[in-house]
């Protein structure tokens, strides 16, 4: 069994893109500044921006956080996303999901500016994606290709089971893995919640891709040997043996399916660390392609 080890990758593709950003400053050119908005104190989600604006500064990005307070407007929210469109010293910015119950995620996503929206979320790029153009992969799904890639796993005309079909990492996932493209070519079967026959359906998988947001929902006796699993899941279950109070887990139960897996990736240290590399890679993208205007 081995570990596809997302923080190692992660590293390695933060070390290039510092060295990228090196060479543009010899040479005298901008760097990427990548901008995050965060409405509302939820714990995870300030844990995970916090991790974007230090892996900035590690990589020699300019960032700026843009803290709201969890009673903004939709109107005020959107007034923020304006000054960020039109900022020019901006490159790629994005606003942490989930958002407060007052505002409208679907209005607030497609009131970014596609050439800014380095998640790749906007209805544009979304489309583009699933058109095979050039666009902004939506960070999690790229940060997973990125890492079977890297790994040599072969995936052309592999039974790939995606279970969960969130706007962030099932549906596009699905599409991904189902082009003509590196880390793709696969036979793709989407599950969720009203699907049936599951295990039937994930014992028949050569790869499974978790991101259904149940911890530790995929057990051994569902899946078979060989297996390679991707888990997207990170919930805080509470631990009072841990010094913070909670542990992480992931939505595959690592201890049963690892047994019968040929790679797996660990919560924490699998896909959370390729999501923060491939969001800085798009905003690198996007600074060159403001350059190249
Ligand atoms: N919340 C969970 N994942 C993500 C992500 O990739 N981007 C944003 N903006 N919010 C998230």
């Amino acid at each position: 069994m081995t570990i596809l080890d997302g923080k190692k990758v992660s590293n390695d593709i933060k070390d290039e893109i510092a060295e990228h950003v090196k060479s543009m400053v010899s040479k005298g050119e901008k760097v990427p500044h990548l901008a995050a908005i965060l409405v509302g104190s939820d714990g995870a989600s300030m844990t995970y921006v916090n991790a974007k604006v230090k892996a900035c500064e590690r990589i020699g990005f300019n960032s700026t956080l843009v803290e709201l307070p969890e009673y903004t407007s939709e109107e005020e929210l959107l007034e923020k996303i304006n000054d960020l469109n039109t900022d020019p010293n901006i490159d790629g910015f994005i606003v942490q999901l989930p958002l407060p119950d007052q505002i409208d995620e679907q209005k607030i996503l497609m009131a970014i500016e596609p050439d800014k929206d380095v998640d790749g979320f906007h209805p544009t790029n979304v489309g583009r994606m699933a058109l095979d153009l050039p666009t902004f992969l939506p960070a999690t799904p790229y940060g997973i290709m990125e890492l079977l890639e890297r790994y040599q796993v072969e995936t052309s005309g592999k039974n790939v089971v995606v279970m969960g079909r969130s706007h962030i990492v099932g549906r596009p996932m699905s599409i991904l893995m189902s082009q003509k493209r590196k880390a793709g070519d696969a036979t793709v079967t989407v599950v969720h919640s009203r699907s049936k026959n599951l295990k039937e359906v994930t014992k028949s998988a050569d790869i499974i891709v978790a991101a259904i947001g149940i911890s530790e929902f995929l057990t051994g006796d569902m899946v078979k040997e060989d297996v390679v699993v991707i888990d997207v899941g990170i919930t805080r279950i509470p631990d009072q043996t841990k010094k913070n109070g909670y542990r992480l887990a992931g939505d595959v139960e690592f201890e049963s399916v690892s047994k019968k897996a040929s790679y797996i990736t660990p919560v924490p240290g699998g896909v959370g660390p390729m999501t923060i590399a491939m969001l800085l890679k798009n905003t690198l993208l996007s600074r060159e392609r403001h350059n190249n205007k």
